[in-house]
């Protein structure tokens, strides 16, 4: 097995090895080439020198530009320059593939947006390895969060399914159907017993609904899957597939509920910063200056608390600075969000305590009849990472809600089974990952942040 550039970098001292990866940049000068090697491991590749005089091969090196793979042979030895402090002497090179003028990160630093167009390859590029490699250890903190710390349990919840958790009716359809030819009874509605499920599916929004059944069966649960949304909304925030992480936990109030996500939001970013510092000091030169020292703020500072009601009071006093001017009752838009974070708190803001007809059915009634115990967590330059809230436990409250609400009582019959048979007072909440990711790498555009970013318009 190869060794990886990561690995290789990691030796510190001097000895034979073969290095492989694709050339980052080639500086030829009088009577030694340079070239710098990655494979995506790590963020500062390793330097590899070519001795004109003494290596064998220089047709080959001749071949080579930026993309080619290579496997270089040689040398470790300690290096002069000051930008690291090993690199390798190289004795032979075997080309696997070249890249010829047509490779697109020939060309210095492309826009993201051009990139974006090229989803297949911007991997290659500095950037987006090093966003890939976050997730990839933030994904990992959060399982060791919930699994480690906190004993939760895994649960896999259905991505198909024939419910509306959050009863926007933001949903993809699944259907086997054939879509040209749709057989419809004498009514003119669609025959759906011909369909694959012999009733209308969609994509889940949310797993909640059916982690809130296994919350009251094993305690504390949390998911971590793909999401689906047909929002027709063409942000820097909302993709139509991410992913999202769902505790649910039983015994657990409003109060848990935000205490266990602040301790949550901290711990990964906390793990990120901890076990790859190296990617977010290249975020914080090239990406987002000052993000680490906001970072190391967010996880020493303990988060603000605030109530809707509070909370609109002090916009309603900023109103002329609002595109949306907000009253008690108004949904909260992103320019909200972040004026209570960055300007009212100053300090990510946990907001509790909202409007039921702005939030969902299943959000548990405060004894005012007006507002239910919903919290939304708020960051600077974000607005909402974290929706979530104490559930309804009260059977009768909950049809009730239903009822006012219109909706199908015989598709969540089996949710309302579970306020039935041994109700407990539980408490969740979602967090959208790419969120977190934008959050803690300082992108801007969350289109940056998932390898195949699907939205309104493009797949
Ligand atoms: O606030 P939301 O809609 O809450 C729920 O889905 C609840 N069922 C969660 C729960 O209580 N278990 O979504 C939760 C989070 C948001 O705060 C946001 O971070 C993210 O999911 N999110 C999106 N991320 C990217 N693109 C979208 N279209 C998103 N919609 C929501
Ligand atoms: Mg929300």
């Amino acid at each position: 097995m190869k060794k990886s550039i990561k690995e290789i970098l990691s030796i510190n001292k001097e000895t034979q090895v073969e290095a492989t990866g694709w050339v980052k940049t080639k500086r030829d000068s009088k009577n030694v080439v340079f070239i710098n090697l990655n494979d995506g491991t790590v963020c500062k590749g390793l330097q590899v020198v070519i001795d004109k005089e003494t290596f064998k091969d220089l047709k080959t090196i001749d071949k080579l530009s930026t993309g080619s793979s290579v496997l270089f042979s040689g040398k470790l030895v300690k290096s002069q320059g000051a930008n690291q402090s090993f690199e390798l002497l190289a004795s032979s090179c075997v080309l696997f593939g070249e890249a010829d003028e047509t490779f697109p990160m020939q060309k210095k630093r492309q826009t993201l947006e051009y990139l974006r167009d090229i989803p297949h390859l911007r991997g290659r590029t500095n950037t987006m390895s090093a966003v890939m490699r976050v997730r990839s250890l933030a994904s990992f903190a959060v399982h060791k969060f919930f699994q480690e710390v906190m004993g939760f349990y895994y649960l896999h919840t259905p991505l198909i399914t024939t419910s509306d958790c959050e009863g926007a009716g933001e949903m993809f359809q699944v259907t086997t159907l054939d879509l040209a030819s749709v057989a419809k009874d004498k009514n003119g509605n669609v025959d759906y017993s011909r369909d694959f499920f012999t009733r209308p599916a969609y994509l889940t929004v949310s797993g909640q609904l059916e982690g809130e059944s296994y919350a009251t069966a094993i305690r504390n649960i949390y998911t971590f899957g793909p999401t689906f949304r047909a929002e027709k909304s063409s942000t820097t925030r909302h993709l139509a597939e991410f992913w999202m992480i769902e505790p649910e936990m039983a015994f657990y109030d409003l109060n848990d509920n935000a205490e266990l996500a602040e301790k949550f939001l901290k711990y990964v970013l906390n793990y990120v910063l901890e076990n790859n510092e190296e990617d977010i000091d290249f975020f914080d030169k090239f990406i987002s200056e000052g993000l680490k020292s906001m970072l190391v703020d967010v996880i020493n500072k303990p988060f603000a608390r605030i109530t809707y009601t509070d909370a609109i009071k002090e916009l309603e006093k900023n109103n002329k600075k609002f595109e949306y001017p907000v009253k008690w009752g108004s949904d909260i838009q992103t320019e909200h969000e972040r004026y209570i974070t960055e300007t009212i708190c100053s300090a990510p803001s946990i907001v509790t305590d909202y409007p039921k007809e702005i939030k969902s059915f299943y959000m548990k009634e405060n004894p005012d009849g007006k507002t239910v115990r919903a919290m939304d967590v708020l960051v600077p330059r974000l607005g909402e990472i974290i929706g979530g809230s104490q559930r309804e436990e009260d059977y009768n409250k909950l049809l009730r809600r239903m009822r006012e609400l219109n909706l199908d009582e015989n598709s969540y019959k089996w949710y309302l089974d579970l306020r039935k048979y041994g109700t407990v007072p539980h408490s969740g909440f979602g967090l959208g990952f790419e969120r977190l990711v934008l959050y803690v790498t300082g992108m801007q555009n969350i289109r940056d942040v998932i390898a195949y970013p699907r939205y309104y318009h493009h797949s």
